[in-house]
């Protein structure tokens, strides 16, 4: 799978935990940076990233900041993007089944490093599964201007 990744400075080291898992599971990745643990704002990564993601030119997207809050509320304001923030398995298995979720948000000073891993396969490897599901993303996608 081709997946767009990005944190700020609070999602840095979490970040390459996370990169080094998905060169481990086999997948390609692109990191739309923070480069660094130096101070920057999540946004001028969290929209390139989301962005990238809702033109396809990644089937998914994870991106982190400290609480995963604002990288998701930048990532749902880009149209053809549903993002979850996740801090626990049960979310991220269920966000997959129920809400396609294209984007997936951690905070990294919130949860830990092998807790995060989890949730990333557990995501990664979760099929939507359809069915009155695709009605009700149907509607989000209709409210979408
Ligand atoms: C940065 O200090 C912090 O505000 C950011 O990482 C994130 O938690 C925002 O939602």
């Amino acid at each position: 799978m081709k997946i767009a990744i990005a944190s700020d400075h609070g999602g840095f080291e979490l970040k390459q935990h996370i990169m080094a898992l998905l060169t481990e599971l086999g997948h390609e990745y692109t990191d739309f940076g923070c480069y660094s643990t130096d101070s920057m704002d999540y946004p001028d990564v969290a929209f390139p990233a989301a962005e990238a993601v809702a033109r396809n030119e990644y089937e998914r997207g994870i991106l982190i900041c400290g609480t995963g809050i604002g990288v998701s509320i930048c990532a749902n304001k880009v149209r053809g993007v549903r993002c979850a923030l996740c801090g626990d398995v049960l979310s991220a298995e269920l966000t997959r089944q129920h809400n396609d979720s294209n984007v997936l948000a951690m905070g990294g000073r919130i949860i830990g490093v092998e807790t995060a891993k989890a949730i990333v396969r557990t995501w990664l490897g979760t099929e939507f599964l359809g069915g009155r599901h695709e009605r009700r993303i149907a509607k989000i996608s209709d409210h979408e201007l």
